[in-house]
């Protein structure tokens, strides 16, 4: 991958090494010769997975946004049900833990106080631990009971972009292989699914392409105070991350939020000084997301038309979003599930480029450290 001389900064860099990053970290789960090792690791024998009865994932951050995804996963491919927390959380909750629970820390340094203290409650409590972790050897995999890495190499900028994409590709590995010992996969779905997996490195190296486009779309809009992102289904927790990533670099007020919550409240903050960025990619393997993108595409006409700016992600040949949308950047079609990996990407480069734009040290972010060592 390029070297650092080409990039202004580690988060440009990082956001660039996402292809390799995605590629290393399924080639660790997948191919023969890696397979073994990292089933070793994470050390859950087909008895023990077929008695899960519950997954708790804790963790803080960009972290927790990956979480989030990773509830669609499990529930979906191995028919799991799952609770998602905030590891600063999870303590003051006197948490209930039932036996057959699995408890997931995610984390990129694993040296994250919250999540160690989560991780240490959860163990304190009967629980069986997995940590998803960028760093090996490192506090929270010490702890636990099993541990799934995921290989995306150092990450310098306080801004977690290539671990973030790398935790997506573990959590969907790690969801694939308890929905293959649960049997809840049929051949088929597990072949798809496994093509559709392969192939998404060269859709990561697409999405990159638009990083022009992005950078147009930044000169537009670095003036704005306040943005409000929004995502439907699996696209939810993209929309908290794009607006995180957006807050800690450019240090402007965003806020996510399910797209079909609007009605419920948020609607009233959308005037033409509020821009919004809609995640409407669709998963065309699944017959409803028609139906809901139908219900997002009716919303994003309502809102066009009081002349809020709108920057919708869409999947290219999506004949009403254009007609709807004047800014549209493109994310390539893929398997619902793995659509998060390639939605974030546009979503790191605009926070990146109205941060550099902004004349912010978009590495340092103010106040915020890589490691969050004290609770
Ligand atoms: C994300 O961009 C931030 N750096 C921050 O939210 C981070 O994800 C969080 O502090 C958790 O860190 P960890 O993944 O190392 O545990």
């Amino acid at each position: 991958m390029s070297s650092q001389k080409q990039f202004p900064h580690f988060m440009l860099k990082e956001i660039y090494e996402q292809p390799r990053a995605v590629m290393d970290a399924i080639a660790s789960y997948l191919s023969p010769e890696s397979q073994q090792k990292a089933l070793e690791d994470v050390r859950l024998s087909d008895e023990q997975i077929q008695q899960i009865r519950k997954i708790n994932i804790v963790a803080s951050g960009a972290s927790r946004h990956a979480g989030m995804v990773g509830e669609f996963m499990f529930e979906r491919l191995a028919r799991v049900p799952v609770e998602v927390d905030f590891a600063s959380q999870y303590c003051y909750r006197d948490p209930i833990t039932e036996p057959g629970e699995l408890t997931i820390l995610l984390s990129q340094s694993g040296t994250t106080a919250d999540t160690i203290a989560a991780q240490r409650e959860a163990k304190a409590k009967g629980a069986r631990t997995v940590a998803i972790c960028n760093v090996k050897g490192s506090p929270i995999t010490k702890e636990s009971d099993g541990n799934v890495y995921t290989h995306c190499g150092e990450e310098v900028s306080v801004a977690a972009t290539k671990s973030f994409t790398a935790q997506l590709i573990a959590l969907f590995a790690l969801a694939m292989h308890l929905g293959s010992v649960r049997r809840s996969l049929t051949a088929a779905e597990t072949r798809q699914n496994l093509d559709d997996l392969m192939a998404l490195p060269q859709k990561v190296q697409q999405v990159l392409e638009t990083d022009e486009q992005t950078k147009v779309l930044a000169r537009q809009f670095e003036e704005f105070n306040s943005f409000m992102f929004l995502g439907r289904d699996i696209s939810y927790p993209i929309a908290l991350e794009g607006a995180l990533k957006l807050k800690e670099t450019a240090y402007i007020h965003a806020e996510g939020f399910p797209t079909g919550e609007m009605k419920h409240g948020p609607n009233a903050l959308v005037d033409e000084n509020l821009p919004v960025v809609m995640i409407l990619t669709r998963d065309r393997n699944d017959p409803e997301a028609a139906i809901r993108h139908e219900k997002s595409v009716s919303l994003l006409r309502e809102v066009a038309r009081r002349g809020t700016k709108v920057i919708v992600l869409a999947n290219p040949d999506d004949a009403d979003v254009r007609q709807a949308a004047s800014h549209i950047i493109p994310v390539p079609s893929v398997l619902g599930l793995l659509l998060p990996v390639l939605e974030i990407i546009p979503l790191q480069l605009l926070a990146y480029h109205i941060a550099v734009l902004r004349g912010v040290n978009v590495d340092h972010p103010r106040n915020l450290s890589k490691s969050v060592i004290t609770e």
